[in-house]
Order: C-alpha cells, then structure tokens, then sequence
C-alpha cells in the first residue's frame, strides 16, 4: 500500500504525518529517468543520493560528487517521477561551511530540479543549518548515524553505536536535527537497538538503511536490491532480481548474433517490438 493513490504527487508534508502509523514508508534510490519512471509507481519517496558516486561513477566514496552533478541527476528523475516525493542530497562541501552556503546550494537544487527536498548528513553541528533552511521553505530530510561523507572521521563504513557514548552521540544527533525541523530521518549503519529507540523518541518518521525493522520506513539503494552492484552490495540489502546477469547475457547474445552475422537481419531490422526505422533509443 503506498500513501495514496493515483497521479497525485506525494508531499514532504505527507510524508512527515506519517509518523507512528499506517504501513512503512517505502523509499529506493534513482539517479536516471528510466529508473525513476520504472520505480515511481512503488515508491512513496525517491532519493537522488550522493551514493551515485559509487554507485554510477565507480568512485571509492562519496566524496567527490558535485552539486552540478545532483542537479543533473536530480533534474532527470523528477522530470519522470508522476507521484513519488523526490528527495537530492546535497553533496559533500556544499552544505558544512555556514547555513547560508547550504540556502544557497539548496535553493540551487529545489529550483533547477523541480524536487521537493533536500537530504543532508549531519548532527547537533548541522542543527542550525536545518533550522535555517527549514525556515525559508527548503524542506530537510535528516541522515544520522553511518554518515558516508565523514567516511575518513569514522573509520570506514562500519556500524555505528555499538558502545554506549557513540549510541547517546548519535541519539542527540537525531534529536537535534528532527527538533530542528528536519521533516524526516534517514538512520544509517546503526545497531539495532538504537534506531529502534531514536524511532520511539522522535517526532518525525525515521528511514532506515541497515538500522531496524522498527523504524518508520526503510530506504535501499535501487542497484542494490536488482542485483546491479557487483560485489560491493552490503549485507543488509536483499536481493530482489539478478539484472547484472541478465545484462551480461544480452550482452554476450548480441555479440554472438554480430559475429555471426545474424543482425541486423536481410531486411536492416533487429526484430524488436518497437517499430519505425528512426526508433533507436541513440
Ligand atoms: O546516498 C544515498 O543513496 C543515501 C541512502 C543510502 C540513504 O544516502
């Protein structure tokens, strides 16, 4: 069951009352048209991460990621998305130096996209900025807990508050940044029992990500879950299909089908259920 029917695009604000009731928020990552267009109908939220980085450009973190390439990506899935709410993260260094950086680049993406939040990484550090942003119409999705951009202050990706200090950390960051505004909370890379009690105490909807069935909704990276991430998928994601082997095997069917001189067929067409000689997709 999604928030609602029909074409009718999800709002930040629905998304926000869905806090303690009805079925879990359902969320997936999109970086292109096709996918948001494929995914749109399931989802009540889309995010435009900055996991494109790895996910896409093969990078080792998320680190390098531009605003102007959120703003492409995030410009193209919410050209596609009918209903499902379109979140962009900002990016590492776009956000950090001062609220008004973040008002800044904010504004950036809402206007040269057309999506309906933003999501940011960050604590009780960032809780003035939601605060600032949240003021003047720029609606915050929160992330606490693994946060991908502080990779080098953390360690590496590992889970988060297991020892008791880094556990009450990580639940006055969430504190802070829902009393600041934030509309919701993704959780990251946490144990378990301390996403389940930050979803108890706060007032906005939690979205986990490898945190706790308790929480208000949960969040998986689209390439992830359709088995398109090759070995760096993490233990946490299930698989729901295995397109990376279906691509491989397209792949070698049509060099074999080339090779062998069988396409294109004596009359120049591939026999595709798409019809006219100008409907290459190139
Ligand atoms: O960048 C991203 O895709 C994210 C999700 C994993 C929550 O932040």
């Amino acid at each position: 069951m999604m928030l609602q029917g029909g074409d009718k695009p999800v709002t930040v604000r629905e998304i926000r009352d869905r806090k303690g009731g009805g079925p879990p928020l359902v969320c997936l990552t999109a970086y292109s048209a096709n996918m948001a267009r494929l995914l749109d109908p399931q989802v009540d939220l889309l995010l435009v991460g900055d996991s494109l980085g790895m996910v896409l450009y093969g990078r080792d973190t998320t680190l390098g990621v531009t605003l102007d390439q959120m703003i492409a990506h995030g410009a193209a899935v919410a050209r596609a998305a009918r209903r499902a709410c379109v979140v962009v993260d900002l990016p590492f260094g776009s956000y950090q130096e001062s609220p008004a950086q973040a008002y800044r680049n904010a504004a950036r993406v809402l206007a040269e996209t057309g999506c309906s939040a933003v999501k940011l990484e960050g604590g009780r550090e960032m809780a003035e900025t939601v605060a600032f942003l949240a003021a003047r119409g720029v609606p915050v999705l929160g992330h606490v807990g693994l946060m991908p951009q502080k990779v080098n202050s953390l360690g590496g990706f590992r889970t988060q508050g297991r020892a008791e200090a880094e556990a009450a950390a990580i639940r006055a960051d969430a504190l802070a940044v829902a009393e600041s505004g934030a509309f919701a909370l993704v959780i990251e890379g946490t144990a378990e029992a301390l996403a389940r009690d930050i979803t108890g105490e706060v007032a906005v909807p939690t979205i986990g990500i490898g945190a706790s069935p308790a929480c208000d909704g949960q969040i998986l990276v689209t390439e992830d879950i359709l088995g398109l991430s090759g070995d760096r998928v993490p233990g946490f994601a299930k698989r729901y299909a295995e397109l990376g082997r279906a691509v491989e095997e397209a792949a070698a069917a049509f060099a074999e089908d080339v090779r062998a001189r069988r396409f294109p067929g004596p009359d120049g067409r591939g026999g595709s259920a798409r019809t006219g000689p100008d409907s290459a997709s190139a």
